[in-house]
């Protein structure tokens, strides 16, 4: 990129963003004006494009500049535009801020979620910004990488110069003082990073109150470490590839099964070889069910008696807080499974595919009315979660009922500090062995499911991701035949 040659001030030469193709990915331009990109052992067709586009395609390799159009644009850019948006939605772009002065990277974008595109918000020089309290920098591989758990990308940094210009943003900066600084990047780059939410505007007069002026009551609530907990354990808000991916294999040998014992004193345990109790009989007899009878889906009345005797609320009362006389009254439910500070924040929502007596849907569990609530949803977005379950389980074809546990976060956080996510993990713990056991009572199957997707259920409910997500799935349905105990 050549540097401009008009003469203008210090630091307010615009900076260049490039979209380029992502390293993993190539094109490959067929005869007929078809486009199809390569990566990773997969292919995706882009469409057809004309001749003149498919010969610019290359220049992607190293970089397109942003916007590729202009409403006066031919048709080679409208179509070079078209071929840049059909990459980008796949993921399979990212985008390099360059320094107009000199042509340096200052930092590439890499998208984290499926629909990033980079936007440059205007920043008035009256205006205050300063870092999120969820932005975090940190080493990867041999690269500096600034993340956040709200931003939909993350910013390859690769200028030391705005490493040090971010460690200035913990403090909140008037935009007029940024550009006086010799290390002032253009407003570019300083506009994508307040687009991630990695940077946040804030009003000067209240610098004292950062936690509040960065969001909602619901994004007070939460700490840095349980929010980044949450996106980086989950999919939809990361590109991470995550799951039973064996990443150590080959390098690290595998742990045994059961504990090396101990070289104390041993003393061996009486072993009870007959069932003792109903419970002793249902704990034997519990298993995960992955394949379901289409042919005889669960029933309505099953579907009740399993949410009355797993999830319905029990009773309702509220009491003062604890060690404050001037407390809010705080209500409480009792359930019949325990919960972390009787808070009971996790939420059932069903996507049922296949249940005699209930329209297919999705529902929410309304677990004091004991009552399903109906949820209009895409049909696309309901089918990839049921596509997404049957995925996780290596099964043929969904389960008849997925129940996503989401959580009320703000429930939890708002009394517990620095554990809130753990102990919602370990109550989504609880409820799934719960649901196993009154399956099994009820002669149903079902399986936990490590992955959900918070991306998609927030698009599906239209809820914030930091308000109410996922943090476990349950696949329930009638199993093909007797378990293996039988
Ligand atoms: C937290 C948790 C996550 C699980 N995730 C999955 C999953 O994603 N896919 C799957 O097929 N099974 C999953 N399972 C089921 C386990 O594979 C299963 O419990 C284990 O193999 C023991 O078999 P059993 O349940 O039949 O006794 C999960 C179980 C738990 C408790």
């Amino acid at each position: 990129m050549p540097a401009s040659t008009k003469r203008r001030p210090q630091g307010t030469a615009p900076a260049t963003l490039l979209a380029r193709l992502n390293p993993r990915v190539a094109l490959e331009a067929q005869a007929d004006g078809n486009m199809a990109a390569h990566f990773d052992g997969y292919s995706e067709r882009l469409g057809q494009f004309s001749a003149e586009a498919a010969e610019r395609a290359p220049e992607l390799r190293t970089g397109i500049a942003l916007p590729s159009t202009s409403p006066e644009a031919d048709i080679t850019e409208r179509g070079v535009e078209r071929l840049i948006r059909q990459l980008a939605r796949r993921g399979l772009l990212e985008y390099c801020v360059r320094r107009a002065r000199d042509g340096r990277e200052m930092a590439v974008i890499e998208p984290q979620i499926p629909d990033y595109w980079p936007q440059t918000p205007k920043l008035g020089d009256a205006e205050t910004i300063v870092l999120s309290r969820f932005a975090y920098l940190r080493r990867r591989g041999t690269e500096m990488v600034l993340e956040s758990p709200r931003a939909g990308a993350l910013f390859r940094i690769c200028d030391p110069v705005i490493a040090a210009l971010l460690t200035t943003l913990a403090t909140p900066q008037k935009i007029s003082r940024l550009r006086r600084r010799d290390d002032y990047p253009g407003p570019a780059l300083l506009a994508l990073l307040l687009d991630c939410q990695i940077v946040i505007r804030i009003d000067a007069a209240r610098r004292d109150v950062l936690r509040r002026a960065e969001g909602d009551d619901s994004l007070v609530l939460w700490d840095f470490h349980d929010l980044l907990f949450h996106a980086r354990s989950t999919e939809g808000r990361q590109a991470n590839p995550l799951g039973g991916l064996y990443p150590h294999a080959g390098m690290i040998a595998p742990l045994p099964a059961v504990r090396p014992a101990w070289s104390g004193k041993v003393i061996k345990l009486q072993q009870l070889d007959d069932v003792a109790s109903p419970l002793d009989d249902l704990l034997r007899k519990r298993h995960s069910t992955r394949d379901f009878n289409d042919q005889k889906p669960v029933t309505l009345a099953e579907l009740s008696a399993f949410l009355d005797g797993a999830a319905r609320v029990r009773s309702n009362w509220s009491s003062k807080l604890e060690f404050a006389d001037d407390g809010p009254d705080v209500e409480y439910t009792s359930r019949p499974y325990p919960a972390a500070g009787s808070a009971y924040e996790l939420e059932l929502y069903l996507a049922v595919a296949n249940c005699e007596g209930l329209e297919a849907g999705f529902y929410h569990y309304d677990a004091d009315a004991h009552a399903l609530s109906a949820i209009d949803v895409h049909p696309q977005q309901f089918d990839a979660m049921l596509q997404g379950a049957a995925f996780a389980m290596d099964a043929p074809s969904p389960p008849h009922v997925l129940i996503t546990i989401a959580a009320r976060f703000g429930r939890i956080s708002w009394k517990y500090s620095a554990i809130a996510y753990a102990l919602i993990l370990k109550d989504v713990g609880v409820l799934t062995q719960t649901l196993y056991m009154k399956a099994t009572d009820l002669e149903l199957g079902g399986c936990a499911i490590g992955t959900t997707n918070i991306d998609l259920f927030a698009k599906m409910t239209g809820l914030d991701f930091h308000v109410e997500g996922p943090v476990g799935q349950f696949a329930l349905g009638r199993g093909m035949g007797p378990s293996p105990s039988e």
